[in-house]
């Protein structure tokens, strides 16, 4: 404020101030609808409208700088300068509040405008989902297990080595253990490299006599080609009691074999190596889809080989405190990503993962 000026003059220039700067928003104060705002340019100009007020009309405003002056001008003036600060005052307010109310109810008919819904607009059909092929194998599994009396057991991904090698009778110097075949986080666990883990759980857990299988993801580094990939689906079996011999093992993967294939099914049990079953055997069954006689499904052997088995080792009892003198038990283990391409015939399993559309909608 300039300190010499007449204040009847300050008070004008406040006035003219203002107006020069309101012109801006004289097109809010005529009649006309027709404004062509979109939402974002309304809320601007409430925006500038504000600081506007602030400006004007605020505590640091030219016309509150003039309100202080009321009491220093000459006592016979007084109450005419008063009355002009007052009438000005009144006049800018209520010009910024028109305007403002304008903008207010503008801005609620650009907001309803933008959030209507045209209910004449034809509407979007919902994709629904379906179980992805694996999953639906896997249930399909555990449906036979359940009728059998097995538990179905979830454990973790991530294991130390006690669950992953030493319980699992596996030597310190076994290839398995390298990083070459075995993915590790930066602080020293590993990501299971097969769902034997899930057996030294279930029977600290449940000690025996136990019954189970445990489905689930599994991590090798293995170079991806149409029959491997890092990370794939095993389901493990354990059945750990009083008496049990190969004969229930045999009994119990055949019978599984029947219901999943049908009742013509035939198993067949080749010697192996596993560190945690002894005796171990790997198993094979009839080819599904020519019985035996040879197809490009089974390459033309009639057999398709499908996981690893045997009498869980005394040593991987005696790690979760199962006495083997009185318990035994056999395991089974098998991949499911090639069982699935196996069944529905096809000649990669890297499709099962790349989420192709395409290919998963063929399974719904
Ligand atoms: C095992 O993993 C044993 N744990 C099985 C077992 C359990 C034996 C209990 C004895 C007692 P193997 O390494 O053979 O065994 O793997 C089993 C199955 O996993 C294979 O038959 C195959 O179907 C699947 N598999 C192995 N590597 C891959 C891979 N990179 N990609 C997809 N499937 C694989």
């Amino acid at each position: 404020m300039e300190g010499n000026q007449d204040p009847t003059n300050q008070v004008e220039s406040a006035r003219k101030a203002f107006e020069q700067e309101f012109g801006r928003f004289a097109r809010f104060t005529t009649a006309s609808n027709d404004l062509r705002l979109t939402l974002t340019d309304a809320l601007e100009e409430e925006r500038l409208l504000r600081e506007l007020r602030t400006r004007h009309l605020g505590k640091k405003s030219a016309l509150a700088a003039a309100k202080k002056l009321i009491g220093r001008v000459e006592p016979n003036q007084r109450a005419s300068f008063g009355q002009l600060v007052q009438k000005t005052e009144s006049e800018i307010i209520q010009a910024i509040d028109n305007v403002e109310q304008r903008l207010g109810s503008l801005i609620e008919s650009l907001r309803t405008e933008r959030d209507s819904i045209d209910v004449t607009l034809p509407g979007q059909r919902l994709r629904l989902g379906h179980r992805h092929p694996i999953t639906l194998l896997r249930e399909r599994i555990e449906d036979i297990f359940v009728a059998l009396g097995y538990a179905i057991e979830d454990d973790r991904e991530v294991e130390t080595d006690f669950y992953n090698f030493d319980a699992l009778n596996i030597p310190l110097n076994h290839p398995a253990r390298a990083p070459q075949d075995t993915f590790y986080t930066t602080d020293g666990f590993a990501l299971r490299s097969q769902t034997s883990t899930v057996q030294i759980h279930a029977m600290q857990r449940r000690g025996a006599p136990v019954r189970m299988i445990a489905p689930g993801r599994v991590f090798r580094r293995d170079t991806p080609d149409p029959t491997h990939n890092p990370m794939f689906f095993q389901v493990e079996g354990l059945c750990v009691d009083e008496g049990i011999t190969m004969a229930h093992l045999k009994g119990t993967v055949a019978e599984f074999l029947r219901r999943m294939f049908g009742p013509a099914t035939v198993t067949r049990f080749r010697p192996s190596y596993f560190p945690f079953t002894e005796p171990s055997a790997e198993f094979d069954f009839s080819c599904f889809n020519c019985g035996g006689k040879g197809c490009r499904i089974c390459k033309y052997s009639g057999w398709i080989e499908l996981g690893g088995s045997g009498m869980v080792h005394p040593n991987v009892l005696r790690a979760v405190n199962v006495d083997p003198e009185r318990f035994s038990g056999f395991a089974f283990g098998l991949g499911i990503d090639r069982m699935c391409a196996l069944m529905y015939g096809l000649d990669d399993i890297r499709l099962l993962f790349e989420n192709d559309l395409r290919f998963l909608s063929q399974f719904a």
